[in-house]
């Protein structure tokens, strides 16, 4: 690919004084084929890494616990149905033109590059700085509470749930602290386990189905109680909805379910064939996600009373219960435990990358933009496939060892999620993070349309359909605006803290005429030559 000729466009990198301890420096040409980096390293394809971690990603709790929120704002089944298919469309028209800027920028660190390239650096800093600090161990911090409640109640019971908030925490933190070893062991064994946990979801939902289905045909079910409501029409359409606020918050719940869409991109550099696979990759989790989110809704309105699905915010343990008794709410709540475990692994891989980044640019100190927990940016075991032991082989990164990872990106983003956890008010962090996230967003895919302008020739591996990010941004400033006059105070303290971000980018970015700065806009402008080429 074009990019495999990196290195020998750029002269520069690997010489000259000042990054031989921390690696390459902070450009991005020396990101993508400087020694001791990530993306020197590739691993994932679309069936080895790729399509799992985002499956993976995207799957967590939602599907199994925000249900009511779409249902309660929707009015109508029917109405929900299509709340989920809005938002999923919104979440994949929002990939789709990811996958354009992705593959035609195929280097670790997602909308930061992005929008360094489209609107200037000033706005890749502003990404970095919310996503590092607040988007990313913000929603890992929710993903972790949901898989520490169901953990508890799956094994110690429903009573010990409404207990001790400060139990769920703690499993939580277990939780947090479990995949983040996992993950800065090897790449392998971070989407080994992202993929074993992707089966288990599938699984979980195309097993909800099929028991759904049943239940409708047959009638029958453990607590013999199944909702036989569907069997009138009028249940599917009664109630709906027509002020567009209350659409706007049903579409807002539903966001969470498909939320991660974007994770992918964050480490398109270490795709073999980003051009090709990162399109791919994305198409196909979509199309999945969308698919089994809208069956799973259906198998819950066969099986439940519509007042039971709209008063519980743990829809699939009810589920459970009713199908299968005791046993059946136990397994679903390990399963969606489990859901969200790999939910939890795979925003590890993704939000230490996007640290990685983070440091390899200068914005965070170099050493989170360093590969393993030496000085030496290339932390190699002694290790060779033919003398390794099998265990080894199995966890160990071909040809590079252990620890090849951002490990302590990766601890960074950990220990503040692990803040979060602790903190956690999660009224404002789910504002915050609707707010910034979609904010973001918006201006990433804008920017997709400025780039086709500014900008006609750059190579484009993937070119999506213009009206792709056109719908993307109308719905996202609509879902915006909505919020912005629900909640004007809140999103002040977002706009607040996103410009925040400025006097930082001055202080990390003074020192940029000399030394290493100097470097770093060299292989900058490099790099635009590269990608125009
Ligand atoms: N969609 C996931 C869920 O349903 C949440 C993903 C959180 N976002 C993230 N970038 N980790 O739970």
């Amino acid at each position: 690919s074009a990019f495999d000729f990196a290195p020998a466009l750029f002269p520069l990198s690997n010489s000259g004084a000042g990054y031989t301890a921390i690696g390459a420096p902070s450009g991005q040409p020396l990101a993508a084929g400087g020694e001791g980096s990530l993306e020197r390293h590739k691993t994932l394809t679309l069936w080895k890494g790729g399509l799992s971690l985002v499956v993976g990603l995207i799957i967590g709790s939602g599907i199994f616990s925000s249900p009511a929120q779409v249902n309660i704002n929707a009015g109508s089944p029917v109405a929900a149905l299509t709340v989920w298919v809005i938002a999923g469309l919104l979440a994949w028209t929002g990939a789709s033109s990811y996958a354009e800027l992705g593959s035609a920028m195929p280097l670790n660190g997602g909308a930061q590059i992005y929008l360094s390239k489209i609107y200037g650096e000033w706005a890749g800093f502003l990404f970095t700085w919310c996503a590092v600090v607040v988007l990313k161990p913000g929603s890992a911090a929710i993903v972790a509470i949901i898989f520490g409640e169901y953990t508890v109640r799956a094994f110690i019971g429903a009573d010990a749930m409404d207990a001790s908030i400060w139990i769920d925490k703690a499993v939580a933190i277990a939780g947090v602290i479990l995949v983040t070893a996992l993950n800065c062991v090897s790449t392998k064994v971070g989407t080994r386990s992202t993929d074993a946990f992707v089966l288990l979801k599938f699984f979980a939902l195309a097993g909800v189905t099929v028991a759904g289905i049943i239940v409708a045909i047959t009638g029958w079910s453990f607590e013999g109680k199944a909702s036989r409501e569907w069997k009138q029409p009028s249940f599917w359409v009664d109630g709906t909805k027509h002020n567009p606020s209350n659409w706007a918050v049903a579409i807002y719940a539903g966001l969470w379910a498909y939320d991660g869409w974007d994770n992918v991109n964050y480490v398109a550099g270490e795709f073999i064939n980003p051009q090709k696979d990162l399109p791919r990759t994305i198409h196909t989790s979509l199309s999945m996600v969308v698919l089994s989110y809208l069956l799973a809704n259906v198998a819950y309105f066969l099986v439940l009373p519509l007042a039971t699905i709209n008063s519980s915010n743990t829809v699939a343990v009810a589920f459970g219960r009713f199908v299968l008794g005791p046993v059946g709410s136990f397994v679903l709540a390990l399963i969606v435990a489990g859901s969200c475990f790999g939910s939890l692994n795979a925003t590890t891989f993704t939000s230490g990358r996007l640290v990685y980044a983070a440091g390899k640019e200068g914005y965070l100190p170099a050493f989170f933009g360093q590969i393993g927990f030496s000085k030496d940016s290339a932390v190699r075991l002694p290790y060779r496939p033919s003398r390794a032991s099998r265990l080894t082989r199995f966890i160990a990164d071909d040809g590079v060892g252990l620890f090849y990872t951002p490990a302590y990106a990766m601890m960074l983003n950990a220990a503040l999620t692990m803040v979060y956890i602790v903190v956690g008010s999660f009224g404002t962090l789910t504002t915050f993070y609707g707010v910034a996230g979609y904010t973001f967003y918006f201006f990433t895919v804008l920017g997709l349309i400025v780039l086709r302008v500014k900008e006609p020739d750059l190579e484009r591996p993937y070119k999506c359909w213009i009206t792709t990010p056109i719908i993307f941004c109308c719905v996202s400033l609509f879902l915006l605006s909505r919020a912005v006059f629900a909640q004007p105070l809140q999103t002040l303290l977002v706009v607040a803290f996103i410009l925040a971000g400025f006097p930082l980018y001055w202080w990390r970015m003074k020192g940029r005429n000399g030394g290493r700065g100097r470097q770093q806009e060299l292989n900058w402008k490099f790099w635009e030559r590269w990608t125009r080429r």
